[in-house]
This record gives structure tokens, C-alpha cells and sequence, in this order.
């Protein structure tokens, strides 16, 4: 299988700063890569010595087989890239900023015009395509960024933290903007915070923290590596979950963790048993439940546990 986008040991330090650290990667052709991280983590130093805008320390990268370093400009014309903040102009209008940037890229004027107004179409931006960028809400600048680095039709594309800050409308509608980009056959790596954006998108992740790589796999993979499964009751009377509490605790040794709002039990379930026994306390006790079964671990929990993070931000 071709790899569109590989690195190796790459290493970048601003002064005694180590951004990155060693970082390896691998993405085959068509596929989406979700590097997930905390901030700070080195995700956007990555995506910019990938994208030739910096040189690494150390290591090696390529895309599609060209170094970044000794070949910026082929593996410019192979590549897309938004940032963390819109990089339009913002007293241009939405039409002018995109065929500003068709032609740079050396498309006639006919063919800047028209490939604008399509990608102004495909991202719903029509109406407002006369209107300065100035005058844009966050989610339409995001849009028209995305757009942006659309024009020179890329055959790889990196998002970095693409939808940070975008109300869950916005976000969906961005996520199948992705979805459609890979089913015409292009290479995506995507930045983010979100472990469900990962989850929802990512063929494979690379969890980073520190500037290291601390977990790689698919999101199945990275789920079942921290072992087991997560046992969850929801009492169908509030007034229960005591009572239910303390059983899980008698069953498995562990104190579960409590959702206030949703009433949910959870606790690591070591072994597939605990269902039945758990089922015949609650039949002996006369609790019913709303909703009993075994889960795995939601990227949250993985992420906590691969990082040791124990703070963050909460989205
Ligand atoms: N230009 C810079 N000068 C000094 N330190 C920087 C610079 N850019 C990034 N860093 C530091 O490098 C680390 C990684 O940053 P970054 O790649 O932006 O992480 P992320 O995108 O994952 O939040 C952070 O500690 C950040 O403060
Ligand atoms: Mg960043």
C-alpha cells in the first residue's frame, strides 16, 4: 500500500522547548489519520513541518514519497492545509479571496472563477459570497477556510483542529465535508482535541502528548488496550442507586463511578459473569433497572488513561 504522508523521529525545539520529540508516523493513501492531543501536545508543529511551512530539528518526512525539506514545492502542490485559525483575508469577500488563491496557484481566470463558485456551493457559502470575510460568523469562516484549501484540489489534506470552537451543526456538517473528501480518494490527517471526532472519522489515531507518541492503533484497538469492558446500570428508581452502588462494589471490588445526571453506574468488568450475578442481586433486592449492559470504554476514558492526564479541558 502507498503512503501518502510518512515521518520519522522527527524533532523540533523552540530553545530548551522540545515541541516534538520523536515523533513516527504512517498514513497510507485515502485513508484519515486523527492525531489526538491535548493542548500543547505538539499537534500543530507536526501538521506545519508536514505541510514545508517548518523545518525540524531532527528526522525525516515525506508525502507521497517527497521530502519535505529538500522538496517543499512538489509536496506543495500534493497538499491542502487549514489551520487552527481562518487564513483568508478578511476584506476580500468569500468569491475574491478564492479565486485570489486559484490563481496563485496558477489557474486561468476562467478556471479561479468557476472552481470558486463550486467550492462556494459544496460548502453553502452561495449567498454570502459577496459579502467581506469581516462580516462572516465563526462557523462560515471555518467553511470558507476548509474551502480554501480545497482550491488546488489536494490529494492530501491536513485539518488542524478543524472544528474546535464550531457549534455541533457546524461540526457534523464539517465531518461529512471530510467523509466525502476520502471517498474521492484523498489522504486526510486531522488534528483534535475530541476523542469523538477521532472516533467518528479516523480510520487510524495517534494519540500525543508531550511531543511523543504514547498510543497508535485503530480506535477498536486503542479502546480494548486499556483492557476489559465497562459495566453500566441505570437504576429505574433514583432512590435505588445506593443500594445498587454498593452491590457493584460488593461484585468487583471496585467503587463505580457515578453519573449524576443520568443516573448511570459504571465499573470495570473483568470478566462476562458479572452481568448474570449482578442481574440476580438486583432480582434478590426486588431494583429494577432501566439499562444494564457492558460497554467499552469510551475514548475519554482511553485517552485518561493513556496520557495520565488528569486534568483538562472539558469541551
Ligand atoms: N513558535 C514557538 N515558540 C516557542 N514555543 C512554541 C512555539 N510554537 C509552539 N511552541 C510550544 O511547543 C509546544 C507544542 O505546541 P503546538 O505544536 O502548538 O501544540 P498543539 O498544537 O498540540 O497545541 C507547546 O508547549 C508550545 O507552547
Ligand atoms: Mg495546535
Amino acid at each position: 500500500m502507498t503512503n501518502a504522508i510518512t515521518a520519522e523521529g522527527l524533532v523540533k525545539r523552540y530553545g530548551d522547548m522540545t515541541a516534538l520529540a520523536g515523533v513516527d508516523l504512517e498514513v497510507p493513501a485515502g485513508k484519515v489519520i486523527g492525531v489526538l492531543g491535548p493542548n500543547g501536545a505538539g499537534k500543530t508543529t507536526m501538521v506545519r513541518i508536514l505541510g514545508t511551512l517548518l523545518r525540524p530539528d531532527a528526522g525525516r518526512a515525506t508525502v507521497y514519497g517527497h521530502d519535505v525539506v529538500k522538496d517543499p514545492v512538489r509536496v506543495r502542490r500534493l497538499i491542502g492545509l487549514t489551520g487552527q485559525y481562518a487564513s483568508v483575508d478578511e476584506t476580500l469577500t468569500g468569491t475574491e479571496n478564492l479565486i485570489l488563491l486559484g490563481r496563485l496557484l496558477n489557474l486561468t481566470k476562467r478556471q479561479a472563477k468557476a472552481r470558486a463558485g463550486e467550492l462556494l456551493e459544496r460548502f453553502e457559502l452561495t449567498e454570502a459570497a459577496t459579502r467581506p470575510i469581516a462580516t462572516f460568523s465563526g462557523g462560515m469562516r471555518r467553511r470558507l477556510d476548509l474551502a480554501a484549501s480545497l482550491v488546488g484540489s489536494p490529494k492530501v489534506l491536513y485539518l488542524d483542529e478543524p472544528t474546535t470552537g464550531l457549534d455541533p451543526h457546524t461540526r457534523n456538517e464539517l465531518w461529512q465535508v471530510v467523509r466525502d473528501l476520502v471517498a474521492g480518494g484523498a489522504t486526510v490527517l486531522l488534528t483534535t482535541q475530541y476523542l469523538e471526532e477521532a472516533d467518528q472519522l479516523a480510520d487510524r489515531i495517534t494519540v500525543i502528548d508531550k511531543g511523543r507518541v504514547v498510543a497508535e492503533g485503530r480506535p477498536g484497538e486503542l479502546k480494548r488496550r486499556i483492557g476489559g469492558q465497562i459495566l453500566q446500570v441505570r437504576p429505574t428508581l433514583p432512590s435505588d442507586i445506593d443500594a445498587v452502588a454498593g452491590i457493584l462494589a460488593e461484585l468487583t471490588g471496585h467503587t463505580p463511578q457515578r453519573d449524576e445526571n443520568t443516573g448511570v453506574l459504571s465499573v470495570p468488568a473483568a470478566d462476562q459473569l458479572l452481568v448474570s450475578a449482578l442481574v440476580r442481586r438486583l432480582d434478590g433486592a426486588a431494583i429494577a433497572a432501566d439499562e444494564l449492559g457492558l460497554r467499552l470504554p469510551s475514548l475519554d476514558e482511553v485517552f485518561l488513561a493513556l496520557t495520565n492526564v488528569t486534568e483538562r479541558k472539558v469541551a
